[in-house]
């Protein structure tokens, strides 16, 4: 059995100062791509669940699916994460269904759409920290919201997300405030609002400073040097795919993503997890787009599936190979759930002074 916790994997990264991309699943051919380049690499993996791809494959196909993709790849280390979970339910049934690993996104309010303030964030965010504890599930918290600061608006664009506009500071998390929602709350990760926000149309020129704000992820790091951060919206939108996917008929406007470069230095400064989507639809959308383009014939869906698939995993492979995740699976030897569990319930894993190393 080769399941992990995020916070074991995210201890590990930080002792050996490395950075994971998360990966969003919904169906076979995004579990096939991911593990066979994880595989190929010796990467340990985090594949993340969105409600919409569980409302999309339900929970039973997900839940049964990771369990073939662990059999069918047991030297890899698999942690299973619920991505922007909305209320303390979704988070429990994610549990339910044998995820490691839960999301309580308390920036927002339950219809994941208007923005919460700082009490009911921390007090839904404790909540599911204490109730996944007792089971040794890991949780990761969100504390600002994902928006542009090119714009200063939200990300209604893929259907979550804020609509309209916010004030810098809300696009910004605040160091002060990171290291008592980190305290009040005992979350295994946090995520953090640095101008980010999902989806292709992150910014309208290659990003610099102002609107791709990584001193604030030094700034937190400062404060909470042994609490992992995580970096949402962290697609590169790759320009050699937009031009695929334009090329064969898709109409995607001008766009700039997260460059890999960016990510990388974040990851010196205390980036653990890095939350990516987008790259790997638009990958797999451009050879659908292609196929149906140069081979009007075809009809097969695994012609078009396949090179989707070797796509999706040859931008696996890369972010592995940048974020320094290749050749740690190896390293790794996973710890049950009911040990993470005892460990939490005697204290051992404040998630602002020690590491499991030390625990
Ligand atoms: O949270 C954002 C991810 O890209 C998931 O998107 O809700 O369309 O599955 P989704
Ligand atoms: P992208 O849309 O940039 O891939 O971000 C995905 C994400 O943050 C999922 O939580
Ligand atoms: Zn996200």
């Amino acid at each position: 059995m080769a399941r992990i916790t995020l916070r074991q994997l995210l201890d590990h990264a930080a002792e050996r100062d490395y950075g994971v991309p998360a990966f969003n699943i919904n169906n076979m051919e995004q579990g096939l791509a991911i593990l066979q380049a994880a595989q190929a690499c010796d990467a340990p993996v985090i594949l993340q669940a969105s409600r919409g791809a569980r409302s999309y494959a339900g929970d039973i196909m997900l839940s049964k699916m990771m369990e073939a993709l662990e059999a069918m790849f047991p030297a890899i280390p698999l942690c299973i994460h619920q991505d922007h979970g909305n209320n303390v339910a979704t988070c429990m049934t994610a549990i339910q269904h044998g995820f490691t690993s839960v999301m309580m996104d308390g920036s927002l309010k339950e219809d994941a759409k208007t923005p919460a303030d700082y009490a009911y964030n921390a007090g839904i965010t404790a909540e599911v920290a204490r109730l996944a504890h007792m089971v040794g599930a890991s949780v990761e918290g969100e504390l600002g919201c994902l928006g542009s600061l090119e714009t200063g608006k939200g990300e209604a664009e893929d259907g979550h997300g804020f609509e309209g506009a916010l004030d810098r500071a809300m696009l910004l998390t605040d160091p002060d405030e990171a290291e008592r929602f980190v305290a009040e709350t005992k979350v295994d990760a946090l995520a953090i609002a640095l101008g980010t926000s999902h989806g292709a149309y992150k910014f309208s020129r290659k990003p610099t400073g102002d609107i791709l704000a990584m001193d604030v992820i030094e700034r937190i790091h400062a404060r909470l040097p042994n609490t992992h951060i995580v970096m949402h919206g962290s697609s590169s939108v790759p320009e050699e795919w937009q031009e695929i996917f334009n090329a064969h008929g898709g109409e995607m406007r001008e766009t700039y993503g997260v460059p890999v470069e960016e990510i990388v230095k974040g990851i010196r400064m205390g980036v653990r997890k890095v939350n990516i989507d987008t790259d790997l639809r638009l990958a797999a959308a451009a050879e659908f787009r292609r196929i149906a383009v140069t081979k009007p014939d075809e009809f097969d869906p695994r012609k078009f599936l396949k090179p989707s698939m070797d796509a999706m995993a040859s931008i696996c492979r890369a972010r592995f190979e940048a974020f320094g995740t290749a050749g740690q699976a190896s390293q790794i030897k996973p710890i049950p759930m009911a040990d993470m569990a005892k460990r939490y319930s005697s204290g051992a894993l404040d998630p602002r002074s020690a590491t499991l190393a030390a625990a």
